[in-house]
């Protein structure tokens, strides 16, 4: 194994370097494609690190092969190491929404059109126990044909309950409060919009939604 991961290091090229993983754009088998491997945490203990690099490998291949039968726009899974906490994925070309927000690159009609898909395609997830775990606007990839894809699904629960769909909402929101301000409530609401329409217990969800939301406000005002 160790020499297969050095062969592919060497014909990849860093492109990010991220808080758990490194990516690298790689040509496999002439097709551009992600090498994405975990990186040991120094300061983590050994066998808890071990378990974490397994544990999110392994989540995010399954979300990767699961969202593929959804019909939700992701990576294809090319090749999954668990032990070694290396994936190989498909290369989307484009931009990070993240930035095409900031840079305010994207039509009003874009705009709608992509954060109503988002909400259409997290209740599928959602409607199947997958919760993404880290939704935010960095971590969704806007291609040419200004087609969104969903990536870094390391966080992701596989069983998830109602309280744990209604984080994934509720955090997500607040992204978009701290990230994009000014358009965050035209942004949310277009999302939540197409979320409710096709998630199977919206009442459920938006109940625990609106606890969570007002009890992180409490926090907030009391810290
Ligand atoms: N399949 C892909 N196609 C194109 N670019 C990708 C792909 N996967 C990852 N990237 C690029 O690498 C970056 C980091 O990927 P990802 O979010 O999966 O890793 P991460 O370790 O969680 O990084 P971070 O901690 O910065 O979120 C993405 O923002 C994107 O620019
Ligand atoms: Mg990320």
């Amino acid at each position: 194994m160790e020499n297969v991961v050095v062969g592919f290091v060497n014909k990849g090229r860093l492109i990010h370097k991220g808080a758990e993983a490194n990516i690298y754009l790689l040509d496999y088998m002439g097709e551009a494609t992600v090498l994405k491997i975990r990186v040991r945490k120094k300061y983590r203990d050994k066998s808890i690190d071990r378990y974490l690099v397994r544990s999110r490998t392994y989540k995010e291949a399954y979300v990767l092969e699961v969202a593929e039968k959804l019909g939700v726009p992701a990576p294809r899974l090319i090749y999954a190491s668990i032990n070694g906490g290396i994936l190989i994925m498909s290369y989307i070309g484009g931009e990070i929404l993240r930035d095409l927000l900031l840079h305010n690159m994207l039509s009003e009609k874009e705009k709608e059109f992509i954060f109503r898909r988002l909400g259409m395609y997290l209740s599928r997830l959602h409607n199947n126990g997958i919760t993404h775990g880290d939704l935010t606007t960095s971590n969704i990839i806007i291609s040419g044909k200004k087609e969104l894809y969903l990536i870094d699904f390391g966080l992701a629960n596989l069983n998830s309950s109602d309280e744990e769909k209604s984080v994934d909402v509720e955090m997500f929101e607040r992204v978009l409060l701290s990230t994009h301000t000014g358009e965050a409530g035209k942004l949310f609401r277009w999302f939540i919009d197409e979320y409710v329409r096709y998630i199977e217990n919206p009442d459920e969800i938006l109940r625990r939604y609106r606890i969570i939301k007002r009890s992180g406000r409490y926090h907030a005002q009391k810290s």
